[in-house]
């Protein structure tokens, strides 16, 4: 299953005096099945992380803790999610051109793709990936 637009996705949350809780599953929360998880951690001010598309992948990112800004560009118009809770994330479907970046200290950004890491899926060349879209 794939949806065809980024969303931002609310998350539960499970409200305790103890300590919040939030979550999320296949098909509960998010409309892919995850393979693979990995985080971005330790940014240095003012990096920049993932200015690439990917042919296929589709991921959701939340802000575990701390804040950082997503921009995608899907060929023609860019748009820019900020992340700062992290009750919610965005969902990416493939094909989108996106950045990271505004990292705050301290950040942790979480990801979850629907496949295995691949090199082959990447496209790292703007142009390449706009040619690609309008096609
Ligand atoms: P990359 O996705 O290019 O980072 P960025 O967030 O800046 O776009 O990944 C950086 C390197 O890490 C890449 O050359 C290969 C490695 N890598 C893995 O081995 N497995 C993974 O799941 C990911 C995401 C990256």
């Amino acid at each position: 299953m794939s949806h065809f637009k980024p969303e931002l996705i609310y998350l539960p949350k499970i409200l305790d005096k103890r300590g919040n809780l939030s979550f999320y599953e296949y098909p509960g929360q998010i409309p892919f099945e995850i393979a693979r998880t990995y985080w971005i951690y330790d940014v240095p001010g003012g990096e920049v992380r993932g200015s690439h598309a990917f042919k296929k992948q589709q991921e959701f990112i939340v802000a575990l803790s701390g804040s950082f800004d997503i921009v995608l560009h899907n060929g023609k118009d860019e748009e820019r999610f900020s992340l700062n809770r992290s009750y919610y994330g965005l969902y990416i479907p493939k094909m989108y051109w996106r950045r990271l970046e505004n990292f705050s200290t301290n950040s942790l950004a979480l990801i979850v793709s629907d496949r295995l890491y691949s090199e082959a899926d990447y496209i790292r060349d703007f142009e390449e990936f706009k040619n690609l879209k309008n096609e």
